[in-house]
């Protein structure tokens, strides 16, 4: 049986509330998933919640309730953040889970008794805020960062796992894989990173200081360290040490935040995943941030924008439709609520919403409702033909490259086409004719615009699943679920009913009330 197609996403900080980074990843994702899904590949997709660790312990404290009654609350609302935006991920792990716990056990333990975990005396510096031990290179002139927060030294016994062991062998990895991180500019920086020797990474937390982890197997006074015990998450989610964990390993990609690909995922986890003898993820999708005047959105910046506030308002697709129309993969975007407005009015209720709403409007009146027979094919029907034929083509293509954003202004750009079409054919001036061509014509126009609605809607099911599937309803399409045959012009849809006037993005002042 051929592998799943198995995608995942960075599981959130339990300690924080969603915001528009957190629903792009998803989104993102889920588009991958779907337009994987629609050309017939078994897609395994995967987000999650990372529970442990420092800032959770005390923000249940400060909330007055037990750690795991705050994930409990913390997870109702990342997983309602997942329904909202229709993310239709196939698991959802918790890193408090028992599946997930055992695994990082039985892994610590593996590498333990391999002689890859060892125990040190470990004297230095220590971010309680990011809990993570420093050196003196991680000082900016002279001082310690402000994302490090306090900073104190201590002396203490921990467990390290031997990361410079592997260095040589994941320089080699990563210079022979040009397809491990994409885009491949950030290949550069971890390459860069491995320019310097790397130290073994310490991986326990003493459970004086930390009581909120998962214990280590060979020391119960110890507690893993949370980024060890977060990375765990991809493979525990699918039964790593039993026969179905080929099913869907290795992953076909891991999105991540470009905050988190050195040193965690490009140096920490193939490591990990080379010392316990798993074959590597084929790649990594690193994306960028959205930002707000220049800086990252962040709940201490207090910058943050409610993606479900922008989807109560506008609805989910809107939302999808905005983060993968002005976002390139890998790059940053300024987030902008009047370009927000402009891209709902503009594209979704100007072209996209006008174009349903003619075709129906004039099918109820000139048709009787119902897709008429193309019968003339002159000049502007081959033009329209040809343009959906390379729309599709290089939506698909375009989506294959990851290169959403690009797909959506070709796709909506044949949006406008089919509205130019209807201009120059003019239904309405036809309807009055009492030529017989005429009325052929009328019933051409009318059943070519349905067909490149049809064929805009499938291209568009990725990103707008909840629009695409209203749309071929409302124009008497069944509804989809493979692109398999679904692109080519035909005449599926002659006969078919059209529904009535329907408004799908009432304009932002009607939306308000
Ligand atoms: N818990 C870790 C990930 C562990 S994965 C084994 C973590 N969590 S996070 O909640 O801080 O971030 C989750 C994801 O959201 C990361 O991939 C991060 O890059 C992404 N984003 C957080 N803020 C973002 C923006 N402002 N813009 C886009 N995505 C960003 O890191």
């Amino acid at each position: 049986m051929a592998k799943n197609f198995y995608l995942t996403t960075a599981i959130d900080y339990a300690n924080g509330s969603p915001h528009l980074g957190h629903a792009y990843e998803k989104v993102l994702s889920d588009v991958i998933a779907r337009f994987n899904r629609m050309r017939g590949k078994k897609v395994h997709f995967l987000t999650g919640l990372d529970e442990h660790g420092q800032k959770v312990q005390q923000s249940a404290k400060k909330a007055g309730v037990s750690p795991l009654e705050f994930c409990n609350e913390q997870a109702a609302k990342f997983t309602d953040l997942c329904k909202k935006l229709n993310i239709s991920n196939d698991d959802y792990i918790r890193t408090t889970q028992p599946r997930h716990i055992e695994t990082v056990r039985l892994i610590l333990q593996k590498l333990f008794d391999k002689g890859d975990i060892y125990k040190a005396e470990y004297k230095g510096f220590y971010s309680t805020r990011q809990e993570q031990f420093l050196q003196e290179k991680d000082k900016v002139d002279g001082k310690w960062p402000e994302i490090f927060g306090d900073v104190v030294e201590i002396t203490e016994s921990n467990y390290f796992f031997r990361l410079q062991k592997y260095q040589d062998w994941l320089v080699d990895y990563i210079k022979n894989h040009d397809d491990f991180i994409y885009p491949r500019f950030r290949a550069k920086q971890v390459v860069e990173f491995l320019r310097e020797p790397l130290n073994d990474l310490c991986i326990s937390r003493p459970r004086e200081r930390l009581e909120w982890g998962i214990p280590l197997p060979f020391d119960e006074s110890y507690v893993t360290y949370v980024w060890f015990d977060a990375l765990v998450n991809y493979i525990s989610a699918i039964g790593y040490g039993t026969d179905k964990f080929s099913d869907n390993w290795p992953a076909d990609f891991h999105v991540i935040g470009k905050d988190i690909l050195v040193p965690p995922h490009s140096v920490y986890w193939p490591i990990m995943l080379k010392a316990i003898g798993v074959d590597m993820p084929k790649s990594f999708l690193v994306h960028g941030w959205w930002l707000s005047s220049g800086e990252k959105m962040s709940k201490s910046l207090g910058n943050v924008v409610n993606p479900l506030d922008l989807a109560d308002k506008f609805g989910v697709d809107t939302f999808r439709y905005f983060l993968m129309r002005e976002m390139n993969v890998g790059q940053d975007s300024e987030f902008s609520f009047d370009l927000f407005v402009t891209r709902y009015t503009s594209d979704l209720g100007n072209d996209l919403g006008n174009l349903l709403n003619r075709l129906l409007n004039m099918g109820g009146r000139y048709c009787s409702g119902k897709v008429p027979q193309a019968k003339i094919e002159e000049e502007f029907e081959t033009e329209l033909k040809k343009s959906a034929a390379e729309t599709a083509d290089e939506a698909m293509r375009l989506y294959e490259g990851m290169q959403f954003h690009i797909a959506l202004e070709k796709i909506f750009n044949f949006i406008r086409g089919i509205n130019r079409y209807a201009e120059q054919r003019a239904p309405w001036k036809l309807a009055k004719s009492a030529d017989p061509k005429d009325l052929e014509l009328l019933n051409t126009t009318i059943a070519n615009m349905a067909e490149s609605l049809r064929i805009s809607s499938i291209l568009l099911a990725p990103i707008m699943p909840g629009i695409s599937a209203k749309i071929l309803k409302l124009i008497g399409a069944s509804p989809v679920e493979s692109f398999e045959g679904m692109l080519q012009w035909g005449n599926s849809l002659e006969g078919a009913k059209l529904a009535e006037k329907e408004i799908l993005f009432p304009r932002p002042e009607q939306k308000a009330q």
